[in-house]
């Protein structure tokens, strides 16, 4: 059976989904930089043995229900606490006064809002789900996936000049591009979703607190935890919320209460962690996801500069509210452009065994190619070997092996 995902954004064999990559890949093996699996946490969960085990007995969580009197009555109180816990302790968002909407991942969530905010369209009219490129890969997908007359891909939001009511999507930092993002549209009839899956202090300095109407987050970038595909919707307006819950209710009666518990923990000894920096436990998740962070952005970029064949973005030094230091941005991607004349950077990287997602995916162009830098240590040393072998041989010092 073949499996895809718009995470993956390639057909694969099931073990092929989850990367299937060993420990010890042999040289001549393809590297899988395509999706962003966030493998790369795995040594830091390690090192923090038992103290995010979870014990579920037999007889418990056996109820659909989880809090009746919560709106989101499928949402764990456990897990609720330490979402808000954990955005207070890193300021990366407002908590109080919001609903939070759980989902199985964020792209559960992705699916409920447009149902949810467009649930009273004019009559023949499905509202517009626009995103400036190069804008995540799946929303086109996810938007049109179930050819909703309620709502309907509309593409560039650069572009989107109708005088009609849409829904922008507003990536902050960006996947691809790493970029902070705010509306383009900037038009009455409009609401942002801001899909927030990279605000936290391993990726980019965290500079306020944000309080949108409506924000997205996911336990798959936040902690890695990505296979217990747990997501959630902070939302100010309760009817919103309301008609979000309605499609959680509908698609799968809820959340996996299991996930859900595992999460809690897993944020909440993040929450603790966070609180002091430079400890000799080393228990601080983001401390030590920035410094994996930081030196394989040093590493890239001093691979980059020595050919000049390829171009990567830089970011701006920006002061962090959480470690209260001056920092850059360390991407869970690198957007990478071919300089002169190599059209297809994506068929350069395959013809070399990297397989990396288009620019053309992204509603951008082909000559950028995105790389994922969350995937295994082993992954990102071959993808860092195999890169500098392709930018000697393309200036002729060297035979490509
Ligand atoms: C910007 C963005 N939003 C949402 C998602 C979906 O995450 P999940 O469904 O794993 O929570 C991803 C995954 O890569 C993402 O990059």
């Amino acid at each position: 059976m073949a499996v895809t995902d718009h995470v993956h954004g390639t057909t694969q064999s099931p073990a092929a989904a989850n990367d299937g990559v060993s420990k010890d890949i042999p040289c001549d093996d393809v590297i899988n930089l395509d999706n962003g699996d966030p493998t790369m946490y795995e040594s830091f969960w390690k090192k923090m043995g038992d103290k995010c085990t979870v014990v579920i007995k037999g007889y418990e969580s056996l109820s659909y229900f989880s809090n009746p009197k919560n709106p989101c009555w499928f949402l764990e109180p456990k897990l609720e606490e330490s979402i808000k816990i954990l955005h207070g302790a890193v300021g990366n968002a407002v908590t109080d006064g919001y609903t939070i909407v759980v989902g199985t991942g964020s792209s559960h969530l992705l699916n409920a809002m447009p149902y949810a905010l467009a649930s009273n369209p004019q009559p023949n009219h499905q509202i517009n789900v626009v995103s400036a490129p190069p804008y995540y890969s799946a929303y086109p997908e996810i938007t049109d996936m179930v050819k909703s007359r309620l709502y309907k891909w509309a593409g560039n939001a650069h572009e989107f000049d109708k005088d009609e009511p849409y829904i922008e999507l507003v990536t902050s930092p960006n996947n691809p591009n790493g970029a902070i993002q705010r509306s383009m549209v900037n038009r009455d009839g409009g609401i942002l979703v801001y899909d927030l899956a990279y605000y936290w202090p391993q990726y980019t300095p965290i500079t306020s607190s944000l309080e949108f109407d409506i924000m997205l987050f996911t336990a798959s970038k936040c902690t890695g935890h990505a296979g217990s595909r747990i997501g959630w919707a902070l939302v100010k307006d309760k009817e919103v919320a309301k008609k979000m819950i309605k499609f959680m209710e509908v698609t799968t009666i809820g959340v996996s209460k299991e996930s859900q518990l595992r999460v809690a923990k897993i944020l909440q000894v993040v929450a603790d962690g966070c609180k002091h920096f430079r400890s000799p436990k080393g228990d601080n998740f983001f401390e030590t996801g920035q410094s994996m962070m930081k030196k394989r952005w040093n590493i890239l970029r001093e691979t980059v500069e020595k050919h000049q064949m390829f171009s990567i973005q830089n970011y701006p030094l920006q002061h962090c509210n959480y470690t209260g230091d001056v920092t850059q941005a360390h991407p869970a991607f690198a957007w990478m452009k071919c300089k002169e004349g190599i059209e297809d950077c994506e068929k350069l990287f395959r013809d070399h065994k990297i397989l990396a997602r288009s620019g053309k995916k992204f509603g951008s162009d082909p000559g950028f190619v995105r790389v994922s830098m969350v995937g295994r240590e082993e992954e990102f040393n071959l993808f860092i070997d195999r890169l500098s072998k392709i930018q000697s041989f393309n200036n002729g010092d060297g035979n490509l092996d």
